[in-house]
């Protein structure tokens, strides 16, 4: 289904990040606390929920930078442990394909945002409609590592004829929100992200693998030229 949003059908990329951003909105439930994730699709969502934040009774976020929008606006955030379930976590995606699997962490959020996407009971995607892929594997999948372990997971990762960088930030190892280093593998042709992400979590060091098979989504909401489309999986 695809809704037109307006009469101009031509967007740019952040035109269609805020249709998607504001698209999202009807699927926050009154009342209730909503699951946040991270980038700058979702940050056109937190723009939104500006909008209704005096209807919510706040949210829960995926990273240190998504809680500082939320509470510039004066939305309370919620830490993760304080809820045991939310009806709704609203995300962004480096890629989705057709059956909702997704590669995630392009923000080096990916292991708060699996916790989040785990509390809840839909996974709703917003993405514009560049993520969309047939095949998960062209973005460099992320993979958040204990550092000591960096050398030998990118080992691994070449044994399978794939190519793991280690994620620099001003010149230095990037550090996540959990003190962890990031992985960007390239090269993969992930035909089975269930069993993929299974496997690559088990290997010792590996805080988390940025498929999102597991947690997948449940509804995508596509920003397209011709607006925003509903894909439910
Ligand atoms: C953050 O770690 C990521 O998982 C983001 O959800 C993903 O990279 C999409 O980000 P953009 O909305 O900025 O493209």
């Amino acid at each position: 289904m695809t809704t037109p949003t307006a009469s101009i059908a031509s967007y740019s990329q952040d035109e269609l990040k805020a249709l998607v951003g504001q698209a999202a909105l009807a699927y926050v439930k009154p009342g209730e606390i909503v699951g946040v994730g991270t980038g700058s699709t979702v940050n056109k969502f937190i723009e939104a929920l500006d909008g209704i934040k005096s209807s919510i009774a706040g949210a829960v976020s995926s990273s240190e930078a998504s809680t500082e929008r939320l509470k510039a606006l004066g939305i309370r955030v919620f830490d993760a442990n304080e809820v045991s379930s939310l009806s709704v976590y609203i995300d962004g995606a480096d890629e989705i394909d057709g059956q909702g699997f997704m590669v995630k962490g392009g923000g080096a959020a990916l292991t708060r945002e699996k916790i989040v996407a785990a509390l809840a009971r839909r996974f709703v995607c917003i993405a514009d409609a560049s993520k969309l892929v047939d095949k998960l594997g062209r973005f460099p999948l992320p993979v958040e590592v204990i550092p000591m372990a960096v050398g030998q997971i990118a080992r691994r990762f070449e044994a399978m004829g794939a190519k793991a960088t280690l994620r620099l930030k001003d010149g230095a190892a990037l550090v996540t929100d959990n003190g962890q280093h990031i992985l960007d593998v390239q090269g993969l042709e992930i035909a089975e992200p269930l069993a993929f992400e299974s496997e690559v979590n088990q290997w010792p060091g590996v805080v988390t693998v940025g498929v999102f098979a597991h947690q997948k989504a449940s509804v995508c909401l596509l920003g397209t030229p011709e607006g925003v489309k509903t894909l439910e999986y």
